[in-house]
């Protein structure tokens, strides 16, 4: 259920669009944030807000990479899929990334930690291999700058929290 701060804020910004549905991907956002990912509650929530049926949502929603249908590690890895990244050796990363943290392309660990999933080109081809971190981009990819930047998350307490 949607805590009464969050759906008045949500309710505020939709009564101020004159299209409520443009703000549709927001209000997955805000949801996801709130729930970890957008859960089918959530989606009957949002769908319910916007004036759309929970279907529609579901369809823009599985659009979006970033829009999570299940729930996910604290440390959501995206790691790039696309043609330049794939030139610089994207496919031994993600069976670098899986063999180290024990899971397959689109799992999370068992410790809730990490999921590894893959996305569409994030525009630092320039810096290929990439991989983005809750929306944080980290380049030039090697098996030892991955071990490094996972054991600092390893490490880390707070979240790297992917607001918009
Ligand atoms: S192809 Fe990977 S960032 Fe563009």
């Amino acid at each position: 259920m949607i805590p009464e701060p969050l759906l008045k804020k949500l309710q505020k910004q939709i009564a101020g669009s004159e299209h409520p549905r443009e703000l549709a991907v927001d209000v997955m956002y805000a949801l996801q944030h709130h729930y970890g990912y957008l859960s089918d509650e959530a989606v009957v929530e949002g769908a319910g807000l916007l004036g759309m049926t929970p279907l529609e949502l579901e369809e823009l929603a599985t659009f979006y990479d970033f829009i999570y249908r299940e729930p996910v590690g604290k440390y959501v890895i995206h790691v790039c899929d696309s043609a330049v990244c794939w030139m610089f050796g994207h496919q031994s990363l993600i069976d670098y990334l899986g063999e180290k943290l024990h899971i397959p392309l689109s799992g999370t660990t068992e410790d809730g930690m990490f999921s590894l999933l893959p996305v569409c080109c994030v525009g630092f081809c320039d810096q290929a291999p990439v991989m983005l971190i809750n929306g944080k981009p980290y380049g030039h990819l090697t098996p030892a700058t991955i071990d490094a930047i996972i054991e600092d998350l390893r490490k880390e307490k707070p979240p790297l929290v992917e607001d918009r």
